[in-house]
């Protein structure tokens, strides 16, 4: 019998594999947006990945009967001053695909040097349940953007992030190698110790 539902409230079929991989074996029923397209589109236009994160989850709450977990999460590049940040899914115009997206990080970083590529990936997961909020996680993972994209694998910016302690790409990465050093791999297990402990 199941007993608990949780929503993933995302209809990115990336984000929903790496998600329902690290949430196994909780005991949830786990489904996502995808499955409910009556709930209708939040329009994320906070400022930030937390605001952002909090006003999806809450939204999809008032609508589901059962925990709903919403993330936000990008890209953020030293040397354009934390760009695109909020914006990563969009960069490059309202539609933009992952290659569209990731054209336009490297024509902006076609002047700058290898050392001053600095980038991180930023993620913010909130738990909330009956228009209530439960909790946020957030995590984050640092690394470089490269000038050519490398693997095909993983998302959007994956084949330009470029993570030093492996020397590969995110998109040269097993979905298994990612999660346990993605931002949100980090935001998730948080979450998911905290599922473990608190919501028997
Ligand atoms: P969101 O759906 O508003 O959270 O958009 C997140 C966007 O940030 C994605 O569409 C990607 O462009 C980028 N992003 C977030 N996480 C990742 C990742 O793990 N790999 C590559 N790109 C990511």
């Amino acid at each position: 019998m199941i007993k608990k539902r949780l929503l993933l409230a995302t209809t990115n079929r990336g984000k929903v594999r790496e998600i329902k991989k690290i949430l196994r074996g909780l005991g949830f029923k786990i489904e996502s947006l995808a499955e409910y397209p009556e709930f209708g589109t939040f329009k994320e236009r906070g400022k930030t990945f937390e605001e952002n994160s909090r006003g999806k989850s809450l939204f999809y709450s008032q609508k589901y009967p059962g925990l709903v977990l919403a993330e936000d999460s990008g890209l953020e590049v030293e040397a354009l001053c934390g760009k695109p940040g909020v914006r990563s899914a969009r960069f490059a115009g309202p539609k933009a695909t992952d290659n569209q997206n990731i054209s336009k990080l490297l024509r902006l970083l076609r002047y700058i040097p290898p050392e001053k590529r600095q980038a991180r990936f930023v993620c913010v997961a909130t738990l909330t349940q009956n228009g209530r909020l439960i909790k946020s996680f957030k995590g984050q993972v640092r690394g470089k953007i490269i000038a050519t994209p490398l693997g095909r694998n993983g998302f959007g910016y994956d084949p330009v992030f470029y993570y030093p302690p492996l020397r590969k790409t995110f998109a040269q990465l097993t979905a298994e190698e990612k999660n346990n050093i993605s931002h949100r791999g980090r935001a998730l297990r948080k979450l998911r110790k905290f599922l473990e402990k608190s919501w028997k």
